[in-house]
């Protein structure tokens, strides 16, 4: 089993084929990826959520298999070029009915609010959430792109079990979260681990420890992200088999070489 998720925003996002993102789904499920994270934004203009549909499509044409944990997230959808954020009750009741359509299930496993609406009050986006979970629409809530305070505030409403938000070699901003969520037993969902689709990974150190271990550059970059705790997910984003099965191969630094970058990073 591997330790990452799937993120597939890449697979909306970048000009390929849904042959090539179906391809990309089962590669992930074949090398040992047990969560898939999609979500209602990550579309093509024109198409209502392309990639919860690819998603859907990749695990309809593996009938009878329970392979993977699928998370998606609603409250903010794709209007042209923009990206909107609507997390009032009525849309997040109405993006989960789509998102359930999409996946073609009866219940989604994890589903995320994917972000905080300041026009909303947080109570309120959170009770529509605990609502679908009650009417058996949902069956663990997340809460994406959120503070410690708001993290806090959304506990006093419902039960949460996940965190995503953004950390990696790049950004490491978020590491006190990291803490929060494995002090109170959440699951921290790492996304763009990788630095996101166009990021420079050319850190000497990091390939220096990379030719040493024998590994690729990416993947001591999510060696780096799967170290800071057992209860941390990368979601890697990929769109391309070969890319995501490297990935999926993918375990924590050891303590030396954690604390060797670490100490590189901090000091630039
Ligand atoms: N909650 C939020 O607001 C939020 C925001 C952004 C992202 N996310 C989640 O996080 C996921 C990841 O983010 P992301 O896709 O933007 O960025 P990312 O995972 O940091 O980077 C994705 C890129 O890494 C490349 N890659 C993956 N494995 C590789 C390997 N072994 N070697 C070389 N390149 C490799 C992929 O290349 P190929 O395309 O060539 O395969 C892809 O373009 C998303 O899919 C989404 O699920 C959430």
């Amino acid at each position: 089993m591997s330790r990452i998720g799937l993120g597939t925003a890449q697979l909306a996002f970048k000009d390929i084929t849904a042959e090539q993102a179906i391809a990309t789904v089962h590669a992930a499920l074949d090398s040992g990826v047990r969560l898939i994270d999609t979500a209602l934004a990550y579309t093509r203009e024109g198409v209502e959520s392309y990639a919860e549909q690819i998603v859907g499509r990749a695990l309809a044409q593996r009938p009878g298999r329970r392979e993977a944990l699928v998370a998606t997230k609603g409250g903010h959808y794709r209007d042209g070029d923009d990206f909107p954020v609507d997390a009032s009750p009525e849309a997040l009741r109405a993006n989960c009915d789509t998102s359930l359509r999409n996946l073609g299930v009866d219940r989604i496993d994890l589903y995320q609010l994917h972000h905080v609406d300041p026009r909303v009050p947080l109570a309120e986006s959170v009770g529509a959430l605990k609502e679908l979970q009650a009417a058996g629409k949902v069956a663990a809530i997340g809460l994406s792109n959120v503070s410690v305070a708001q993290i806090e505030q959304a506990r006093a409403e419902a039960a949460i079990a996940a965190v995503q938000n953004r950390l990696s070699l790049a950004d490491r901003a978020d590491l006190p979260t990291v803490a929060y969520c494995a002090a109170t037993g959440l699951r921290y969902l790492a996304c763009l681990p990788l630095g996101g689709p166009a990021a420079r990974r050319d850190d000497p150190v990091v390939a220096g420890v990379a030719a040493r271990l024998g590994l690729s550059v990416p993947q001591v970059w999510l060696a780096w992200v799967l170290a800071q705790g057992a209860h941390v997910t990368p979601l890697v984003g990929a769109s391309r088999p070969e890319t995501i099965r490297q990935s999926a191969h993918s375990g924590p630094l050891a303590m030396g070489d954690l604390a060797l970058i670490d100490q590189q990073l901090t000091h630039k």
